[in-house]
């Protein structure tokens, strides 16, 4: 999918967006709070944190909150996804939230932030080599 370049505006948008949800993040295992927010279509944008459970495995990145609340209202387009974390460095997204990503746009641009400002920016497709994908021919 042709993923066109955003403007600062709107980068700056969506970094105020998951900065403002991170704080809602259910974490109380990890305490590690993560937010992201999935820019689909035109403009639309769709928010998720991270929701823990007593059993720690079935606890829900904050990537994949904002994919599937997205996927699920119909907007499936989705072009870019911002994330951000409390840490040194901007946090890059665990492998099964890659795999979900890859999935819906292997184009989709990531921008990962940490609270300091520091930001950067990678492909699905970069960040998931060799993927496991649909109708592989080769
Ligand atoms: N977490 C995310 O939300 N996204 C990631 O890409 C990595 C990990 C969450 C899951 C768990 O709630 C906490 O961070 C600690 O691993």
């Amino acid at each position: 999918m042709l993923v066109k370049k955003i403007s600062k505006e709107k980068e700056n948008e969506l970094l105020t967006e998951v900065k403002r949800v991170r704080e809602n993040a259910y974490a109380p295992y990890s305490h590690f709070k993560v937010g992201a927010a999935v820019l689909c279509g035109k403009d639309k944008v769709f928010t998720g944190y991270n929701v823990e459970n007593v059993s720690l495995g079935l606890s829900i990145c904050a990537e994949r909150a904002a994919i599937v609340k997205a996927f699920s209202e119909r907007s499936r387009k989705i072009t870019h996804i911002a994330i951000i974390t409390d840490t040194e460095k901007p946090s890059p997204p665990c492998g099964i939230c890659r795999q979900i990503m890859y999935e819906f746009n292997p184009d989709m641009v990531i921008i990962l932030a940490n609270l300091k400002g520091k930001r950067t920016r990678k492909r699905a497709k970069d960040l998931l080599p060799l993927a496991y994908r649909r109708n592989i021919k080769d």
